[in-house]
């Protein structure tokens, strides 16, 4: 058995999709969720999935080892990122090269970095007005939306696309595709 810890911070709509992808597997397990904020949507989504929550706070994932302790006893073999806001600690990424990945609802490197999230990014692009977007999925570094990407998905976009256009279509790109690179990822 393969086991799964997701981060995230905000609505968990990916979580929710991810967890019930693997509900029936003998192969992967989602073991926990690990959240930043205790007003997060995704608090809910663990409770009626019947998933473990731990909530973390800034100065116990940025000064100590009770994050990283909880993934080494819990035997993760990947941190999948799902809306998880905050960098990702030196700590946790070294004892997890190449086992931390991230999607991005744009295709990298445009439209990352610091700033870029939520509808920032499919606003960004309807501004400049792009002819495609997508998906990236990708390892995480010690900086925002630049480790190695796995996958990228591509979709067109004209001139009758909207901002809210083209955040559902990523947002099914996104629910497609995560579970699918992760399974094969956790495979591997
Ligand atoms: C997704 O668009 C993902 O690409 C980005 O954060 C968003 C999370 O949405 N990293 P949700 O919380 O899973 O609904």
């Amino acid at each position: 058995m393969k086991r799964i810890a997701i981060f995230a911070s905000g609505a968990g709509s990916n979580a929710k999709n991810i967890i019930q992808y693997f509900a029936g597997s003998n192969r992967i397990k989602v073991e926990f969720i690990a959240c930043n904020n205790p007003k997060a949507k995704v608090l809910e989504i663990a409770k009626s999935e019947n998933v473990p929550i731990h909530l973390i706070n800034r100065e116990d994932f940025y000064s100590s080892d009770t994050l990283l302790r909880l993934l080494q006893e819990n035997h993760i073999d990947l941190i999948v990122l799902a809306g998880f806001l905050w960098m990702i600690p030196e700590n946790i990424l070294s004892a997890f090269p190449k086992k931390i990945i991230n999607i991005h609802p744009a295709l990298l490197p445009k439209f990352g970095g610091a700033n870029m999230y939520g509808m920032k990014v499919h606003e960004a692009v309807i501004a400049n007005h792009e002819t495609e977007t997508g998906i990236t999925i990708h390892f995480l570094n010690e900086k925002y939306d630049e480790g190695e990407i796995i996958f990228q998905k591509k979709i067109s976009v004209d001139e009758n696309d909207s901002v809210l256009s083209v955040a559902s279509k990523v947002q099914l790109l996104e629910y497609e595709w995560y579970p699918r690179i992760i399974e094969q990822l956790a495979s591997s």
